[in-house]
């Protein structure tokens, strides 16, 4: 399917109620992460002011200088008095430029910190979060959260905040000096004012909706490339690289509507900054003119007024700047939330149940109990729960076969175990503890899972093989599991790989066949040495010969375990000591094989339409009957 029709009811996450809390509120919420930051920050903030009101201080020399030295040394011809001022300008000059670089000194290191600081926190959330929200998140929009959303951030922690604070610090206390000492070219100033700040909140207004849209639109982009790049082989099969081109084109031809959108708000906002003073101080020019010239006001005023107006201007016109920054960041903070905000319902008790211990156990450990009680599961948003009344139970070291028709909910009976998703009613209990009773490192050192579609890191072979084992283990042990393991697991096919074990297997495994694949995954399931093995038809991908040199070795291994596996194939029932009958989310039938055969007319239905593909073969035959 191109990946169209899966994106639409994917970015679902994105149209989730939005923050109502002001920019201020937004942002404060960032506290925990920016604590340890903030006395670095904070220097920064009063090295930049520094700046500014050495900045602001030049005018007020330049109007003593007009009116003092210079004037005098134009009637005196004595011009020691400006040398000692031109220092003094010199000075203040000097002033600023260092203490705008002891900004940047500041707050360069806090601000690499709190990002990287809320990247991992934000991953360490999407670890924790269950199956089921990784399942309605589009990848695309949670990267990019995690990249752009916090990068923007950053910038903003080290520039924006610091320069929209100095910014208005600046204006105020330059319309302030005006207003005090320019008289009536003062209150003209000030009268700028008023349009300015109604323009600002007017823009602040629609530039955070267009700023909301441009990054849920970036989001559902990476989306798009992250689809199609993770399903480039089935675009290729099926000549669907074009449509993926044509989705890709018209998203990023949205984005960049939006982003010209963003990016005219902010010109609009931007030129207004500009006219507006420039306006008023072409009549506040005609106006000081006159009152020079009338002798209402010194020249040295005039320049003053002037030079402080050209040190205001700067501040109002990045005012935009530090605004559409401002407001980008609130969007950012808001989309982080959003995934921070999320509950995990999975949660490990605060009290955890002490079952009696898990043997390391090598070998001869007994299997765990498991018991599913009464399980009705439900997933989200699904009109009607998939398993209903589920009863079952797996005594110590027996396997059972589950088998039913294709979409019974197998696969969903079987993730409850491992609890990857809680089941709406009932319980399942493991060494009869209800596994909402057990933490979550409990689950996972009793229940190891191989799933039916294998899913393998860009990671050597023993990495993902051992994926499931203590690294406290000593390393003499891990490679006896690992070498055990992919014996059982008939994975032969590592020592011919041009490392070994060593061998890195590119992203998700996709170098080797499907058949390695799933025999990997298998030994990464049996290596994990679990006291309860959930296998989701585990050989589905082999060929009849490599299957039979797998189950022959399996069945030596489950002797000691207590497994579940989901059987496609009358060879891996064959592999079961008892067989379950899944039929509408109901468990129907439990017995042997031959039980089953006997009695159950569904069963009878299900084995007859697998044994028309591959027949068993003698072996299974064998422990069939
Ligand atoms: N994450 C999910 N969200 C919503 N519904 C789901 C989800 N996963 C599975 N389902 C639905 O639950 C039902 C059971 O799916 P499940 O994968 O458990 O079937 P199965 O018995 O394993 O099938 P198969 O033999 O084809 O592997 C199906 O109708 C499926 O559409
Ligand atoms: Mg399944």
């Amino acid at each position: 399917m191109p990946p169209t029709d899966e994106r639409s009811n994917r970015s679902e996450p994105s149209s989730e109620p939005r923050s109502e809390l002001s920019t201020f509120a937004s942002v404060r919420r960032l506290h925990p992460y920016v604590r340890t930051a903030l006395p670095r920050l904070a220097a920064g903030l009063a090295a930049s002011l520094g700046a500014s009101l050495m900045a602001l201080a030049i005018p007020r020399v330049l109007q003593w200088v007009t009116d003092g030295p210079l004037t005098a040394g134009a009637r005196d011809h004595d011009w020691s008095g400006l040398a000692w001022s031109v220092a003094l300008v010199a000075v203040l000059g000097a002033g600023e430029a260092g203490l705008i670089l002891l900004r940047r000194t500041l707050v360069m290191f806090p601000g690499t910190r709190v990002e990287a600081a809320m990247r991992m926190s934000l991953f360490r959330h999407l670890q924790d979060l269950p199956v089921s929200f990784h399942d309605r998140w589009p990848g695309g929009q949670l990267l990019s959260r995690i990249m752009g959303d916090l990068g923007l951030l950053r910038r903003w922690l080290v520039f924006g905040i610091i320069q929209l604070v100095v910014s208005i610090v600046t204006i105020v206390v330059g319309v302030g000096l005006l207003v005090a000492t320019g008289g009536w070219l003062g209150i003209i100033f000030l009268c700028g004012a008023i349009p300015v700040t109604v323009l600002a909140f007017r823009f602040s207004r629609r530039y955070r909706k267009i700023s909301r849209l441009s990054q849920d639109q970036s989001g559902d982009l990476a989306t798009t490339v992250e689809e199609s790049v993770h399903g480039i082989r089935v675009l290729k099969a099926f000549g669907r690289g074009p449509d993926a081109l044509d989705q890709f084109t018209e998203q990023a031809a949205e984005l960049r509507e939006t982003e010209i959108r963003k990016a005219t708000t902010d010109a609009g906002l931007t030129t207004a900054l500009r006219v507006i003073p420039e306006v008023t101080q072409a009549v506040a020019l005609v106006v000081g003119a006159y009152l020079v010239a009338q002798g209402d006001m010194t020249l040295g005023a005039l320049v003053a007024f002037f030079t402080t107006t050209a040190v205001i201007n700067g501040p109002v016109v990045d005012l935009g700047m530090t605004l559409s920054m401002t407001l980008n960041a609130r969007t950012a903070v808001d989309r982080f939330f959003e995934v921070m905000d999320t509950v995990n319902p999975l949660t490990d008790p605060e009290r955890p149940a002490r079952p009696e211990p898990v043997t390391p156990g090598r070998g001869g450990a007994t299997g765990g109990h498991v018991a599913f009680r009464d399980v009705t599961f439900r997933y989200d948003d699904a009109a009607r729960p998939v398993l209903r009344h589920v009863d079952l139970e797996l005594p110590p070291g027996t396997t059972t076969a589950l088998v039913g028709l294709t979409g019974s909910g197998k696969s969903t009976l079987a993730m409850l175990a491992p609890r990857l998703f809680d089941v709406t009613v009932g319980r399942v209990e493991v060494d009869g503890v209800d596994v909402r009773d057990l933490t979550r490192t409990q689950v996972r050192e009793r229940v190891a899972v191989a799933f039916e579609d294998p899913t393998l890191f860009s990671a050597s072979v023993r990495d993902n093989v051992l994926l499931g084992v203590s690294d406290d283990l000593p390393d003499a042990e891990r490679e006896t599991l690992l070498a055990e393991s992919l014996e059982i697991a008939q994975a032969h096919f590592v020592a011919d790989l041009p490392d070994g074990a060593d061998t890195r297997i590119g992203e998700e495994g996709m170098s080797l066949s499907g058949g390695q694949r799933q025999r990997l995954a298998l030994a990464r399931a049996i290596a994990a040495r679990p006291r309860v093995l959930v296998l989701d038809d585990p050989l589905s991908a082999l060929d009849v010969t490599t299957e039979e040199a797998v189950t022959a070795r399996l069945r030596d291994v489950l002797a000691a375990t207590t497994t579940l596996v989901i059987a496609h194939r009358p060879s891996t029932v064959a592999l079961a000591d008892r067989v379950a009958v899944l039929q509408d989310g109901r468990v129907t039938a439990v017995g042997t094989h031959q039980e089953l055969l006997a009695s159950d007319p569904h069963y009878r239905h299900i084995i007859s339409s697998l044994t028309s593909e591959p027949t068993p073969s003698p072996t299974s035959q064998e422990a069939l009957s």
